[in-house]
């Protein structure tokens, strides 16, 4: 009996000290180390294997290899299986003095929903791999995190997503931080490769991808097209840059801020054709990815081009189609908007939330404008991830997860409800 008065008394502390932790006062951590991990395979044998859905049924693995290896993918539905067997593509690439590994692409599938597969790359009989296929249907839960990077943080955000049970991880731009040393884009591969070769990662891009130098080097997203390819032709895209895709009954749109967007693109028009496309019934909920805010009350990254102008050139366009939500990252902290549309609270306009604080080496953003707007519901600078489990056709929640130190702490959290399901906001 005392003991358990004892421990009564004790998980009360607990409870009270992470709650007081949580909602009073919260010391923000300071910025760790860069972490970079070397190679440790065979020259062909499969590093930096990650995984991106295409389609309904179908999944492409990419790896690199140090040297060639042919572009073939075993796989099925028990350990060690060779079940079936594709086939797919190697590049390479060069920037500067710098020469990439064989890149290696291939589609598999049809594969089934919901389902793991254990898969094989190339000659390599020693690595085996896994992945979860997405849900056919609701629910299903997407991981976001944005500006990841590679430092100490974002190892402790990747252990607090690993353990988060997601079906899929939504990036809205900035991965490796590389800028420039091509060397990084391979230790930024490893570092992800547990989670990315298990669960599919949509990606789309940041300024840190652009990696364009005058003169020198004139291609803009090198790198990143090539280690991360997306399916873009799926969705009727001629570009890497921007692309849309189904799952589960969510319409994701993947936009690119550092691409050309005004009216007259071939950005503007794929979206407009993209969104016009979209059943409701079929996927209920629409959720838009950037990189550039077009929403943020934070002072840094105030002003820019890619966040006034995109909003100024295609906020109609989301608000028409009624968008649910639009993330993006670029800002380095976490903000959470209410509804909104042309700067004002609307029922109708999508959330904007910004999720920008993976754990990158720039480090946090600390400044908020003051007041804070009333449009913005929750605003801090720490690093964390975000949870958004879709329910079912009309509810959804979110969660902020704040790296309390190394403990993954639930910050932030509210239903969403799908304008699908909202009469008021019928088109
Ligand atoms: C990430 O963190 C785990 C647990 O603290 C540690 O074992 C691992 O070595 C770290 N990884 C890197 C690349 O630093
Ligand atoms: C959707 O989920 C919400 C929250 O769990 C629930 O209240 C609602 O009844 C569900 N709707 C349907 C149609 O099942
Ligand atoms: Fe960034």
């Amino acid at each position: 009996m005392a003991l358990t008065g004892f421990v009564l008394v004790l998980s009360f502390l607990f409870t009270f000290s992470v709650f007081s932790q949580t909602v009073i006062s919260y010391d923000r951590p300071p910025a760790r180390g860069t972490i970079s991990l070397m190679n440790d395979q065979d020259s062909i044998s499969p590093q930096q294997v990650h995984i991106s859905v295409v389609g309904q049924d179908k999944m492409r693995i990419t790896w690199i290899t140090e040297d060639e290896t042919p572009a073939t993918v075993d796989y099925g539905t028990t350990q060690g299986s060779n079940e079936f067997s594709a086939t797919g593509t190697t590049s390479s690439y060069r920037y500067l003095v710098y020469k990439s590994g064989q890149i290696h692409d291939v589609v598999i599938g049809p594969l089934k929903p919901n389902t793991v597969y254990f898969y094989r790359c190339g000659s390599d009989s020693q690595r085996q791999f896994s992945f979860k296929t997405p849900p056919a249907g609701f629910p299903i839960k997407f991981a976001v995190v944005g500006d990841l990077g590679q430092t100490e943080w974002t190892n402790s955000t990747l252990q607090h997503i690993a353990a988060s049970n997601y079906d899929m991880l939504l990036l809205p731009g900035d991965l490796s931080y590389a800028d420039l040393i091509q060397p990084r884009w391979d230790s930024f591969g490893r570092i992800v490769e547990p989670l990315a070769s298990q669960r599919p990662w949509m990606v789309t891009q940041g300024n840190h991808e652009i990696e364009k130098i005058p003169l020198l080097h004139s291609d803009s997203f090198t790198s990143y097209n090539a280690r991360w390819r997306m399916p873009f032709e799926e969705s009727g895209s001629d570009s890497n840059l921007y692309y849309s895709f189904e799952v589960a009954g969510v319409h994701v749109i993947m936009l690119g801020s550092y691409t050309d967007f005004e009216s007259d693109s071939a950005q503007y028009m794929w979206l407009q054709a993209d969104l016009a496309k979209i059943d409701r019934n079929r996927t209920p909920w629409i959720v838009v990815l950037i990189h550039a805010p077009w929403y943020n009350s934070n002072t840094a990254h105030q002003g820019e081009y890619e966040s006034e102008d995109m909003k100024k050139v295609m906020e109609e366009l989301l608000y028409g189609a009624r968008v649910d939500i639009v993330f993006a990252g670029h800002v380095h902290a976490y903000e959470r908007f209410t509804n909104v549309y042309d700067g004002k609270v609307d029922g109708c306009g999508p959330v904007h939330i910004t999720i920008g604080d993976g754990g990158n080496r720039e480090g946090l953003a600390s400044k908020y404008i003051d007041p804070k707007p009333e449009i913005s519901l929750f605003r801090e600078a720490s690093f964390g991830h975000g949870q958004f489990e879709v329910v079912n056709a009309s509810h959804a929640t979110w969660e902020w997860h704040r790296n309390d130190d190394d403990q993954s702490i639930m910050a932030d959290t509210v239903w969403l409800k799908s304008h699908s399901s909202n009469p008021a906001c019928k088109m």
